[in-house]
């Protein structure tokens, strides 16, 4: 992990299973919108249990790469591998039972469900999707029920929201219901996490409280997650590495404090000059 350029593919390794191998793959990323190239030849990987960063002024193509992490769009050229498997051309909800979980800029909860019962949404997609349908879950559904509700229970108590567990999502103060959705994606057991923007619109104590968060569910779960974020501080304080973007291409990649100091990432940061 401590190659800073994105140009030569990372040798394949053999050893152990594939264990040290990064979970995501992404190479040559093209996804043009008509003669808009919103990416072009990005390229990058993400390791087991890395925060990964994504940055870049707007419409440097953030989204965009989020959108063809999970199979909103689909790139024109390039490939993206999660653990081996190959993701380009499979649908959202495909991407999402292989364990890619994502979190919104706006808030998608369930306004008229309890916390619990959002939480639990996030099983049930887990469970229709992953264990088969009709009879053999139906005969499954009263140990699953179970089963489910344990797991949703940890992430509460991970996420520090018991006071909060009956309450209509809609009337969670904005700082908790930012963390329910957290918790909602969670619940999906994803191996991969995109956080979108997850502290944009809080104040202060919200957003050192959501970093916080992000470290403990880290440690805990040790999953691998790509935060997109504008508030460069909380990049620079919880990321292994970040990827800095500007008009779609990959203009460096590399620890925190690399990034920060990088001429052309200062320069794309500045704008007004170009
Ligand atoms: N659905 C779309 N249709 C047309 N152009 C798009 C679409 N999505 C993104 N773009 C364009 O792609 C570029 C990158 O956008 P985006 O990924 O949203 O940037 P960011 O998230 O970094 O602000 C922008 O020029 C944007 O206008
Ligand atoms: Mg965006």
């Amino acid at each position: 992990m401590e190659r800073v350029t994105t140009s030569d593919p990372a040798p394949a390794r053999e050893d152990e299973a594939g264990t040290d191998r990064p979970i995501l793959e992404v190479r040559d990323l093209t996804l043009r919108f008509g003669g808009v190239t919103a990416l072009d030849g990005v390229s990058f990987e993400v390791g087991r249990g890395e925060l990964f960063a994504v940055i870049g002024p707007n419409g440097a193509g953030k989204t965009s790469i989020f959108n063809c992490l999970n199979g909103v769009y689909r790139p024109q050229e390039g490939t993206i591998t999660l653990d081996g498997e190959r993701l380009v051309g499979r649908a959202p909800a495909a991407i999402a039972a292989m364990g890619v979980a994502r979190t919104f800029q706006n808030l998608g909860l369930f306004e008229h469900l309890t916390l619990i019962e959002n939480l639990m949404l996030g099983r049930h997609h887990l469970m229709r999707t992953g264990f088969g349908t009709g009879m053999l879950w139906w005969g499954r559904a009263k140990r699953e029920e179970v089963r489910h509700r344990a797991a949703v229970e940890e992430i509460v108590e991970l996420l520090e929201l018991e006071p909060y567990r009956r309450m209509p999502a809609g009337l969670l103060p904005y700082g908790v219901a930012k963390r329910a959705e957290l918790g909602r994606a969670l619940a999906m057991e994803p191996s991969l996490l995109l956080l979108d923007e997850p502290v944009a619109g809080m104040n202060l104590e919200e957003t050192e409280d959501t970093a916080r968060y992000l470290v403990e569910v880290r440690r805990e779960l040790g999953l691998a997650m790509i935060l997109v974020e504008h508030d460069m501080r909380l990049v620079m304080d919880l990321a292994d590495r970040v990827l800095a973007l500007d008009f779609g291409v990959a203009i460096a990649t590399g620890k925190p404090s690399e990034i920060q100091n990088h001429p052309a990432v200062i320069e794309a940061y500045l704008g007004g000059a170009r």
